[in-house]
């Protein structure tokens, strides 16, 4: 995990009252990252897609915290060039004050302003896309029936050139 400077973040974004620090997520946060994660998707990931995720090498997993508890985590794995935006949330009771900005901000620091970064989003997922536009992701093609619930496809979303991670032209 490149968490060469992942000291420890201290910030208090617009319409939070408590103090937020970004750490390490850790296999112990795993009960309210589960909570956060069960309220978040219709098919949310298991325990063991999180162990499974959070001990490779090249994964980055970071935790946004409130008075001592977990509000928001994100998840990003290195495969090959390319670092993959793999789970990102944040408390419902939380939104919309920035915590999902901070730890993809705090991620893009830790990985290097220039790493290119890929994601897959449903298209009816307004808010994240909303999200990783503001954030300088941008589209760049579809995954036909990506989500076996019910056979949505994917937006495919860049941060960087695609090119740049080796990926051929009209392959997205
Ligand atoms: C998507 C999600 C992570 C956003 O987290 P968040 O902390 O609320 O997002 P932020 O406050 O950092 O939002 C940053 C910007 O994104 C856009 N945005 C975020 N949520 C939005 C929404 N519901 N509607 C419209 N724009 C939205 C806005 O431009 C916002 O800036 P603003 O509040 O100053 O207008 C959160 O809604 C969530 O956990 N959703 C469920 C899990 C999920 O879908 N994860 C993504 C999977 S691909």
């Amino acid at each position: 995990m490149p968490n060469s400077g992942l000291n420890e973040m201290v910030v208090r974004p617009p319409g939070e009252t408590g103090r937020i620090s970004v750490r390490e997520l850790a296999y112990a946060d795993l009960p309210e990252v589960l909570s956060i994660e069960r309220r978040s998707f219709t098919g949310p990931w298991s325990p063991g897609m999180f162990v499974a995720e959070m001990s490779k090498e090249s994964t980055l997993a970071l935790a946004a915290e409130i008075d001592g508890s977990v509000v928001a985590y994100l998840i990003m794995s290195r495969y090959d060039e390319a670092w993959h935006l793999m789970n990102v949330a944040v408390a419902p009771e939380r939104r919309r004050n920035h915590l999902a900005t901070i730890l993809i901000r705090k991620s893009f620091g830790l990985i290097g302003p220039e790493a290119p970064v890929t994601l897959e989003v449903r298209p009816s997922n307004r808010s994240a896309i909303a999200l990783y536009e503001e954030i300088g992701f941008r589209s760049y093609g579809a995954r036909k029936g990506y989500y076996p619930d019910n056979g949505e496809d994917a937006l495919i979303m860049w941060r960087g050139d695609p090119a740049a991670a080796g990926v051929p032209e009209g392959s997205t």
